[in-house]
């Protein structure tokens, strides 16, 4: 498993990081064969596996299941899990509860917390001994109210936004997510910053990069972002239900190389 200061030092060798969500057994199983460097149980979970709209509806108790379940797939990679909203920035006291009801519950590697209000948690988390990633630009926990659009377009939004990196690293945050951002602004952040900037439809010149595996598998999607590229076709499964469904109608499945021959009847008496 890459540890927080391996991850550094990939950033200060100029080594990209790699990073994919996974909310289940058999997605982290697959990250970590195939040694992705980092796994984030994204509560993009919300939409990708729950069939919501946004992930304003995740809870801490989804994020607690799909957690478990990613800690038992990938029990050699760093797994960062998403506080969803309302478990941070709400009330001081509860911040620190779920945070390591989540920590202890997932065994995570850190937590990830979106927005740059959050210096006061990150400060207590950190000297509780939870480390936190911070995400930053793009928060999909807001999209109420910053929809789905670039953020740090214009000179003061760019300008506030390095304000606000260089605050979250100050607070002890261990990584610093960046979505949906300008590619050269990203670039200077990532130089700024000494811990490990990941993004997300933030151009090539940040310290590594996270995809949705849905997304880049292609695997129940209907919309994709700009900034995506897909790897492989999970949609080939539709495929093969429509192949079962068929032969399931046709009898031709079972055949006789998935049936069990024992004879056995021949020695029960039905009217017993
Ligand atoms: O929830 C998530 O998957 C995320 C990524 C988009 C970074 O926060």
């Amino acid at each position: 498993m890459k540890t927080l200061s391996q991850l550094i030092k990939m950033k200060d060798e100029q080594t990209k990081i790699s990073m994919v969500t996974a909310y289940d057994f058999p997605s982290a199983k697959q990250a970590e064969q195939a040694r992705i460097d980092m796994i984030l149980v994204g509560d993009s979970l919300g939409m990708t596996v729950l069939g919501y709209e946004s992930t304003v509806q995740v809870t801490v108790e989804d994020m607690i299941h799909h957690g478990k379940a990613v800690r038992r797939g990938a029990p050699n990679t760093f797994v960062v899990v998403d506080m969803p909203i309302g478990t941070v920035g709400v009330c001081d006291e509860d911040d620190l509860k779920y945070a390591l009801k989540l920590y202890q519950a997932t065994q995570a590697n850190a937590l990830k917390v979106e927005g740059a209000h959050l210096v006061s948690f990150i400060q207590k988390a950190t000297r509780m001994g939870i480390p936190i990633v911070s995400h930053l630009g793009l928060t999909p926990q807001s999209v109420g109210v910053m929809g789905y659009k670039l953020q740090g377009g214009t000179k003061e939004a760019a300008v506030q936004l390095i304000e606000d990196a260089k605050a979250m690293q100050e607070a002890g945050a261990v990584l610093l997510v960046l979505e949906a951002i300008p590619s050269d602004l990203a670039q200077v952040i990532s130089q700024q910053l000494t811990i490990p900037v990941i993004g997300i439809g933030a151009g090539k010149e940040t310290d590594g990069q996270v995809l949705v595996y849905h997304d880049l598998l292609n695997y129940g999607i209907d919309r994709q972002a700009k900034f995506v590229k897909q790897y492989a076709d999970f949609s080939v499964g539709v495929d093969g239900l429509k192949q079962y469904d068929n032969e399931v109608k046709s009898g031709e499945f079972p055949s006789e190389a998935h049936t069990y021959r024992k004879k056995i009847m021949s020695e029960v008496d039905i009217n017993d």
